[in-house]
């Protein structure tokens, strides 16, 4: 079935359902419309192991969410949430979770696969549900663009699960650029050596599936497929195209917001990815995409943008190299290739990195008129490079923490890492608004995607037309949109 006919039949579904008018009226982004006070958010769970066990708990730790109902795949994740949940109810289908007891829910959380977070999220938009999804927002560029129009149209609140979005460190990062600490920004270095990649064989056989896991329902709108065990669920199908989107999907996301963000980018205009040629089931194991955007206020008239990832990454490049070290890269590279790395020599070498300003293993690096800075992924200060030097910008930095209210930094994930959705609770509840809602996330994810899909015809530059939402390589644009299958 295609995508549109399948949206459709969620919003059928989703309208024989009472809606609460109190979150009806949330509001936030273009469509403003005034919130009704609600005194408890009432939420429901689709996708509650690894990470939706997460941001089960810290959507939970708000003092005004009553956790209403749960829903997984896979009974054992199920149960751990029931347990620590005990009157809330438990489902193994979002769809009949969501026409059961819609009227009874006040807000959605979308935690499961990157493939099922749009065919979840619809629905609890068709019913006027805010939603909180996982990152990246949509497993295809024309889900991601579906998302944003229906929650403009409904008014409704959301936000996407990159809970690094406000931390310290990367708000100022973003002012600091937007202040003009090196000019106006003509290229972006990004980069992570995790590999979401897999370069080997489709595997061979079937294994029976575990009485614990629904794979129908896994599988969810995507095509069948017989169950292999450990390739897919859990977390394995980050892997693979039909259900991830590679490092890109994965920490190209969180390591791309800031720059994207503080450069106030719209999507790019040209997409070249080098990697291996596509076997239409891994992605590519390495990859290095170069994208250019349009100008904006911030930038030179054309912004260029390298990510690499995968073992090794970054390649070296003269706007990497940092003060008083040869080759920054060289350590990390013959290190990252070491099959048996212990935690110790690990550990080590990432103090290293730290302690001694050499290149953090994942970071942006932002080029501009008046120099580089350079940004960690995460919780560590920029730091700002003129002419091979570090340049002390504590001034700067106490300004914008003055000019700002943003306080003295705080580096701790167990305290910082809730407020994200918490936010999304105090904005569903009618106080403040959510700082990643889909009518940003669609477009930092719009650009993930079309990186993604340049992996499919390695080192060719392919040409976006943001505005007719199509590329003008005809042959690519078939991956911009999937079949779903009627489950
Ligand atoms: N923001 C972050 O820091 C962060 C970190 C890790 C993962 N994630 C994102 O979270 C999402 C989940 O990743 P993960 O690592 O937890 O994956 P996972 O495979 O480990 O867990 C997914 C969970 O969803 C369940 N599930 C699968 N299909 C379902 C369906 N149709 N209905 C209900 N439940 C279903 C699985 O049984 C499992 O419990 C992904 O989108 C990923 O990108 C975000």
């Amino acid at each position: 079935m295609k995508k549109r006919e399948f949206l459709k039949k969620s919003a059928l579904l989703a309208s024989s359902t009472a809606i609460m008018p109190s979150v009806l009226l949330s509001c936030k982004d273009e469509k403003k419309v005034t919130a009704v006070p609600q005194k408890r958010l009432r939420t429901a769970h689709i996708g509650v192991g690894n990470m939706g066990g997460e941001d089960l708990r810290d959507i939970s730790s708000h003092a005004k969410v009553d956790v209403t109902a749960l829903c997984d795949v896979d009974a054992n994740n199920l149960a751990a949430a029931k347990k620590l949940h005990p009157n809330a109810k438990t489902y193994t289908d979002y769809r009949v979770m969501l026409k059961e007891i819609g009227d009874e829910i006040d807000a959605v959380i979308v935690s499961t696969p990157d493939h099922t977070h749009a065919p979840a999220s619809m629905m609890a938009m068709n019913m006027s549900k805010p939603v909180y999804c996982q990152k990246p927002l949509t497993h295809y560029v024309s889900e991601a663009r579906a998302m944003k129009k229906l929650a403009e149209e409904k008014g409704l609140v959301t936000q996407m699960g990159i809970q690094v979005h406000s931390f310290y460190d990367y708000k100022l990062a973003t002012l600091l650029i937007q202040s003009g600490i090196i000019g106006k920004v003509h290229t972006v270095h990004a980069w992570s050596p995790k590999n979401w990649g897999y370069d080997g064989p489709v595997p061979e056989g079937e294994d029976p599936v575990p009485e614990t896991l629904d794979w129908n329902l896994w599988l969810g709108t995507s095509a069948e497929r017989p169950y292999k065990e450990g390739v897919y669920h859990p977390g394995n199908w980050r892997k693979l195209v039909d259900y991830g989107c590679g490092t890109l999907g994965d920490m190209g996301v969180h390591i791309f917001d800031t720059p994207y963000n503080a450069l106030n980018l719209d999507v790019p205009r040209t997409i070249k990815n080098e990697c291996r040629e596509p076997n239409g089931f891994g992605f590519p194991e390495k990859n290095i995409v170069t994208y250019e955007f349009p100008g904006t206020e911030h930038t030179a008239e054309t912004l260029k943008w390298i990510w690499y990832d995968g073992p090794g990454a970054p390649e070296m490049h003269e706007d990497l190299k940092l003060p008083n070290t040869a080759d920054n890269t060289s350590d990390k590279d013959s290190s990252k290739n070491k099959e048996n790395e212990s935690v110790e020599d690990k550990i080590s070498l990432d103090a290293k990195i730290a302690g001694q300003g050499e290149l953090p293993e994942q970071g942006a690096m932002f080029v501009g008129e008046k120099g580089r800075l350079l940004l960690p992924h995460f919780m560590q200060l920029p730091q700002k490079i003129v002419d091979g030097q570090y340049v002390d910008i504590s001034t700067e930095i106490a300004e914008v923490e003055k000019a700002n209210n943003m306080g003295k930094p705080i580096r701790d994930y167990a305290s910082e890492g809730p407020k994200h959705y918490h936010q999304f609770v105090d904005a569903c509840l009618g106080e403040g608004e959510t700082s990643a809602p889909f009518s940003y996330a669609s477009r930092l994810t719009e650009t993930i995607l079309l990186g993604v899909i340049a992996g499919r015809f390695p080192n060719k530059t392919l040409h976006w037309d943001s505005a007719n939402a199509k590329f003008l390589e005809e042959e690519a644009n078939v991956f911009l949109e999937g079949n779903y299958r009627d489950f």
